[in-house]
């Protein structure tokens, strides 16, 4: 890009007025898979045309007979009487080819400690814990849980289940004791892996005694599989008797194991995420469908080549972790680059200069870190070399335009289009996100992606005018999306469902589309909080709050956060004699508002973080009894209640 070209966009950005275009230049246009957005977005009119091309990129074992099954809505089926397997086509079909050599994995950390697989060796290291878990009893459809950091471990774990056909279920290294008891007992898992550790700022956080607390209550598990990856253990005695290591269980296990011939709808893996209800939902996707839809979103979102250096940085405990961090750039046959530890470690330069050291091309974050590093200023983005980069992604949240810009001019210097994506768990892919060749709103994810169907509506499921804010929907089934929630279908037709007629899908989102189709995200239409890109559920943490002794009733509601997006504000009805600024127990120097905010961190785990508590007399509520966060979350923003007689759930 030449530099008049640099200072017009730049220009732009200054007279910023919420609504303007960035275009992209004619380097990126040059390198685009897809040239032409619009008549990409044109060829997915006819979903199943569209996905069943899309198919055709991946090996199957046996062509599906039907493409979309429709007939037991909202039980969805894609890609009927196919047979396929994601391991196969992730890394077995890859090293019959030139890429057998090709890193398929690097692994870094806050260290500087690097791990490189080629494809050849991660296949060996998949088949040899494929085998292990098979010497285990696992056996297709067995589930196998998770309590991993991103290490390359996890990445061997997750495709040797898929290999097998077990389903795995990750859980997220941040998350308590509680919310792995849950997790697991409600699976019913016969094997757990876990680390003796992690790196974070510096420190090891000790994951093995999370699991150690989790164990006294999961009685299906019968193996527990320890990586002994900060090295924190030195000897089997320390083990207890159901526990072995990873290098020991893999030991002398073959180095080949068959691919499980899996059918396109059976199931994959199982995610835990927050709801605006009760418990976590296990969120179920299966094999075919997830596949098409992931690589084909990732290739063309990202416009990744032979030669691209893919750098994700979601977390393998969500969803962006699974789909675009692990798998789909695997099935495209890239280098994906796994990262652990935290982006300021051992100074806040730590990822700018992984970008400077392997060349990184294509970098994927959310809006919550890059908030937190605008905060150092740009001296670090500065002190290294990020030319290689050519697209950067967005994902979890909307950006903000502050954080928009930023990213724009400090880390791709002008030169690199962002792709704002907008999806969810239950999502499993993209849905709403450019190609690089389009042009930009920044703060915008823009339009739904070729095969993907939205619409904005009212509370009857009519779609609003353009500029109006309404609920965000999709119309139309997806390959990628999610088939049900474990064990609860009456939840998953109840919560998404049932709430507009014609078979739409309720994403929980408020949104609004402008003048030229763009789609802007207006926030949550349920009470489900954005931590730090973390989704929690109000009602987790209220009963969080309500089980502790001191607490009488508790309404939880989002406060807004210049970092972290958003963070916990809890409304407190205290039993008597109780006060957060006394001491919580006689003769202890602990104040009740650190008593809880530990007890709180104790159940849900880190992702909770709490802003404000106050406590109250009353909470308002509806004339049932429940309790009406709008209510304080207007008050909260400072909004005219009006007549607050008609928010009453008559
Ligand atoms: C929000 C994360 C605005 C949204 C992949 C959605 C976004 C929820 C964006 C899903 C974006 C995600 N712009 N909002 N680009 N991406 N969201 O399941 O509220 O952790 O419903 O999946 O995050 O969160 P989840």
């Amino acid at each position: 890009m030449d530099k008049t070209e640099k200072s017009t966009d730049q220009q732009k950005l200054a007279n910023h007025n919420g609504d303007q275009v960035v275009s992209p230049n004619n380097k990126v246009i040059e390198r685009a898979i897809v040239k032409d957005w619009d008549r990409e977005i044109q060829k997915g009119e006819d979903i199943e045309k569209y996905w069943a091309m899309e198919a055709e990129q991946l090996d199957w074992f046996k062509k599906w007979d039907e493409v979309l099954d429709e007939s037991e809505k909202p039980y969805y089926k894609w890609f009927v009487g196919g047979k396929i397997n994601l391991a196969y086509n992730a890394i077995d079909r890859w090293i019959k080819t030139e890429k057998r050599n090709k890193i398929a994995i690097l692994y870094t950390n806050e260290r500087g400690d690097e791990i490189k697989l080629t494809y050849y060796e991660l296949y060996r290291e998949i088949n040899k814990m494929a085998n292990a878990l098979l010497n285990l009893g696992i056996k297709k459809g067995d589930t196998v849980s998770m309590y991993l950091p991103m290490c390359p471990e996890l990445v061997i774990s997750m495709l040797a289940c898929t290999k097998i056909g077990a389903v795995h279920s990750a859980i997220y290294s941040g998350l308590s004791s509680v919310a792995v008891v849950e997790r697991i007992n409600d699976i019913k898992s016969k094997v757990v892996i876990t680390a003796d550790g992690t790196y974070r700022r510096g420190k090891i956080i000790n994951l093995k005694s999370v699991i150690d607390e989790a164990m006294l209550q999961c009685p299906t598990v019968q193996t527990v599989v320890l990586v002994n990856h900060t090295g924190r253990y030195n000897d089997v005695a320390d083990l207890r008797g159901n526990e072995i290591f990873y290098e020991r269980l893999i030991e002398g296990e073959g180095d080949s194991c068959y691919n499980e011939v899996m059918d396109a709808e059976d199931p994959l893996f199982i995610l835990y995420t927050s709801g605006s209800t009760g418990k976590p939902k296990g969120v179920l996707h299966t094999t075919g469908g997830y596949m098409v839809g992931i690589a084909t979103t990732l290739r063309n979102v990202f416009d990744i080549h032979d030669n691209d250096l893919w750098w994700s940085t979601g977390d393998a405990g969500w969803i962006t972790g699974h789909s675009y961090t692990i798998y789909a750039p695997l099935l495209l046959g890239s280098t994906t680059l796994i990262y652990e530890g935290a982006p300021d470690f051992p100074d806040p330069g730590v990822w700018w200069k992984i970008v400077e050291k392997y060349g990184v091309t294509k970098f994927y974050t959310a809006p919550t870190a890059i908030r937190h590093l605008m905060r150092f200023g740009k001296k670090y983005t500065k002190l290294y070399n990020l030319d290689s980069l050519k697209i950067l992604g967005s994902v979890g949240e909307p950006i903000n335009y502050e954080a928009w810009k930023w990213m724009y001019e400090e880390i791709g210097k002008c030169r690199t289009p962002i792709m704002d994506t907008w999806w969810q768990t239950e999502t499993g892919m993209h849905m709403i996100a450019p190609m690089p060749v389009a042009d930009l709103k920044p703060g915008s994810a823009t339009k739904p992606l070729p095969g993907v169907n939205i619409a904005i509506v009212d509370e009857e499921g009519a779609e609003v005018k353009k500029g109006k804010k309404g609920y965000l929907v999709i119309t139309k089934p997806w390959p990628a999306m999610f088939r049900s929630l474990y064990n609860d279908e009456e939840r998953f037709e109840e919560v998404y469902w049932n709430h507009f007629p014609d078979g739409f899908y309720k994403t929980g989102d408020m949104a609004r589309m402008d003048e030229d189709g763009y789609i802007w995200i207006e926030g949550r239409s349920d009470d489900v909080l954005k931590i730090a890109g973390h989704r929690v559920g109000a009602v987790e943490v209220e009963s969080a709050f309500n089980s502790h002794p001191s607490v009488n009733e508790t309404a939880v509601i989002g406060k807004e956060d210049p970092v972290k997006g958003q963070l916990i504000k809890a409304f407190l009805i205290l039993n008597s004699g109780y006060d957060l600024d006394l001491p919580f127990k006689d003769g202890s120097n602990t104040m009740l508002r650190e008593e809880l905010k530990r007890h709180v961190r104790h159940s849900l785990g880190p992702v909770a973080v709490l802003g404000e508590m106050v406590s109250v007399d009353s909470l308002p509520k509806t004339k049932s009894g429940k309790i009406m966060r709008r209510i304080l979350k207007a008050k909260e923003a400072g909004e005219d209640l009006g007549d607050t007689s008609t928010l009453d759930d008559l």
